[in-house]
């Protein structure tokens, strides 16, 4: 039997066969560490301190049904394959389960875990909506999540408290991680202000890590009211409960991290110029500092590119599912600057992914 056309080779054939295999069962990987997570096994193993044997797991998991024990050697098996957990001797016969830094941003004690972030994006009100894009792209719908739920996002945040509270605590992991990062790398965009608004930044796990490091700044948090209800403050630190498309309170610098993303480009434009409303000119020390994604940042990086570009991927994919946002490349980010008012910018790539983006009226 003759190849398809184009199809070189039977090696060509497999490795396209396989592709799609990987493909259609990629979600397999993102629910088995679902499930790791809510057996709770980073944390189990974190707390026995040394490789665990299998028989040790599997008596130290909560509630398992023990006719399933048989089952977890084969969670765990396809876990170390995806670089979630390694499998060390302990002595001559007995091997163990050891953590990798994947699962060690995996263990609930950790301040900068990543536990909600996956229990949130794979909550199902967050996955159904992928079953809807193809419909999405012939209807009026602003999101493929409108099409599943009716209502916008940000609309079921407010009226969906578990998941809003899962969504905070996953922002929140991810502010301890990029304050780490940012402090330990880049402290020098903090130096000199005196006071700076973090514009629709949640709880206010960034902006207590930044005034921990800068004890004379004052910051303010701007957030929807559901957001930063009952949330207190401290001496040099306080919630506002407003809408960054209404107004932002006056400072000398404005903090955005993963804001921008969220919006479409005329969106974008209308909080860019409410910033520059909000800060000094340029020679006395005004400026928007933003995290967010620079598409193709890591031109550099070569070896990294490939898993960076991934993930730029996936979140510009989550951006369309479920916000009208979108992730942008340096050019888009240069226009919509330019259109707010801007005057010039400066981005540097010390996040991974993601960038550190310093905006200049
Ligand atoms: C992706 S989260 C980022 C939160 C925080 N900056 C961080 O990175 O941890 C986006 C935030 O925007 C807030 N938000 C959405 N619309 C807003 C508005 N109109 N005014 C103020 N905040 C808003 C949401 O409540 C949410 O906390």
């Amino acid at each position: 039997m003759a190849l398809p056309n184009g199809i070189q080779s039977t090696h060509e054939l497999l490795d396209a066969h396989a592709h799609i295999w990987n493909h259609i069962f990629n979600f397999i990987n993102s629910m088995s560490l679902k499930c790791a997570i809510q057996l709770r096994i980073p944390d189990i193993i974190h707390k026995h301190q040394k490789p665990i044997t299998l028989s040790e797991l599997i008596d130290a998991l909560p509630n398992i049904n023990k006719s399933k024990s048989h089952c977890v050697e084969r969670l765990m098996r396809i876990l170390i394959h995806s670089k979630f957990f390694t499998k060390v001797e302990i002595s001559e016969d007995k091997q163990g389960y050891w953590l990798t830094p994947s699962s060690i941003l995996l263990i609930k004690d950790e301040p900068m875990n990543m536990t909600s972030c996956v229990l949130a994006a794979l909550n199902p009100i967050l996955t159904d909506p992928y079953h809807h894009i193809s419909e999405w792209f012939k209807n009026d719908d602003p999101t493929p999540f409108v099409t599943i739920h009716g209502r916008a996002f940000w609309e079921q945040l407010e009226q969906d408290l578990r998941l809003n509270q899962l969504f905070n605590e996953s922002m929140a992991g991810d502010s301890w991680l990029t304050a780490s990062v940012i402090l330990k790398d880049c402290r020098q965009v903090f130096e000199g202000l005196k006071s700076m608004v973090d514009v629709a930044g949640g709880t206010g796990t960034m902006a207590r890590a930044i005034v921990d490091a800068f004890p004379g700044l004052n910051c303010s948090v701007l957030e929807l009211p559901h957001v930063v209800v009952g949330l207190e403050g401290t001496q040099n630190l306080t919630f506002v409960a407003g809408d960054m498309f209404d107004s932002i309170p006056q400072a000398d610098a404005i903090f955005m991290k993963w804001i921008l993303h969220n919006w479409p480009d005329e969106e974008c434009v209308k909080i860019l110029k409410n910033c520059k409303e909000a800060i000094p000119c340029k020679d006395k020390g005004g400026k928007v500092i933003i995290v967010d994604i620079v598409l193709n940042n890591q031109r550099d990086h070569e070896k990294k590119h490939d898993a960076i570009m991934e993930t730029q991927l996936f979140y510009d994919m989550l951006m369309m599912v479920l916000n009208s946002g979108r992730e942008r490349t340096e050019e888009d980010w240069a226009k919509i600057f330019n259109d707010a008012g801007f005057t010039s910018y400066k981005i540097t790539n010390v996040l991974g992914f993601r960038s550190l983006i310093e905006v200049f009226p």
